[in-house]
């Protein structure tokens, strides 16, 4: 009798923790009554998603901003660690996450997908022009940042003879700068924007080593909330908006062809 009344009383605990904690995504309607949406990037991703001192910028960001005007709300946002976005999306803790997260089929298990925002691909970046491909790994050390396809393709690598992984993208880059690895896997933009602004690094790009779409993430089965994003998007990259932030960053226009 204890011993039911005890499982009983923890069983509801259990219940009510449940429920408690498995909060309800908010629709697009309730983002629109309360007049904000609140999304989440890194901020350690440029030049897509960085800081300049104290205000955040970049591609996504202003493209975000673009695209949430057109949804008629106001924009809120949150910079966390890379780990911590996807994460943070089941716990209900903002409604969009947009830090260049490629689309694969393990992390549409978790959330949903917008329309991408971008392609493009990992690439390898060393100090030797010998490091160029793929096949150039075999027997090398190579960085990458935590939790990205970086890591999940440089470890489908066999040859490669140790992957050290970094929270930050940007202390993957500081292990190539000061030879603690051979190689750095990371965006092609990323990559490209490093050796423009230090032509003196000695850092030479190499070949990608894979491609990916890049888009923004809703909580799982949000899809209102991702069609209401895809429809201010595409009004934004049909008005020239789109092209005119790409050009502005990139110098050409990096939507997916
Ligand atoms: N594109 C890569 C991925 O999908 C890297 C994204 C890194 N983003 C960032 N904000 N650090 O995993």
């Amino acid at each position: 009798m204890m011993n039911t009344r005890v499982s009983l009383k923890w069983l509801l605990a259990a219940a009510a923790a449940l429920v408690l904690g498995a909060a309800q995504a908010r629709t697009v309607d309730e983002i629109k009554k309360d007049g904000k949406i609140v999304v989440a990037t890194e901020g350690q991703f440029a030049p897509f998603n960085y800081f300049k001192g104290t205000t955040l910028t970049g591609f996504e960001v202003e493209l975000a901003e673009a695209v949430v005007a057109k949804m008629g709300v106001k924009l809120e946002w949150k910079a966390l660690g890379f780990d911590a976005l996807l994460a943070g999306l089941r716990q209900d803790r903002w409604d969009l996450v947009i830090a260049s997260h490629g689309i694969t089929d393990e992390r549409a298990k978790a959330v949903t997908f917008a329309e991408p925002h971008y392609c493009s691909g990992g690439v390898i970046v060393s100090k030797s022009a010998a490091i160029k491909s793929a096949k150039d790994l075999t027997g090398k050390v190579v960085s990458v940042q935590t939790g990205t396809t970086y890591l999940d393709n440089v470890k489908k690598l066999a040859g490669v003879k140790e992957v050290k992984n970094f929270p930050q993208d940007t202390d993957a880059r500081g292990a190539l700068l000061t030879g603690r690895v051979d190689a750095w896997v990371t965006d092609r933009f990323v990559a490209k924007q490093q050796l423009d602004a230090n032509p003196g690094s000695g850092l030479l790009m190499g070949d990608f080593l894979f491609i990916e779409r890049i888009a923004a993430a809703v909580t799982k089965g949000n899809s209102g909330l991702a069609a209401e994003w895809n429809k201010a998007l595409a009004a934004v990259m049909a008005d020239g908006s789109y092209a005119a932030l790409s050009k502005k960053w990139f110098n050409e226009d990096i939507r997916c062809k």
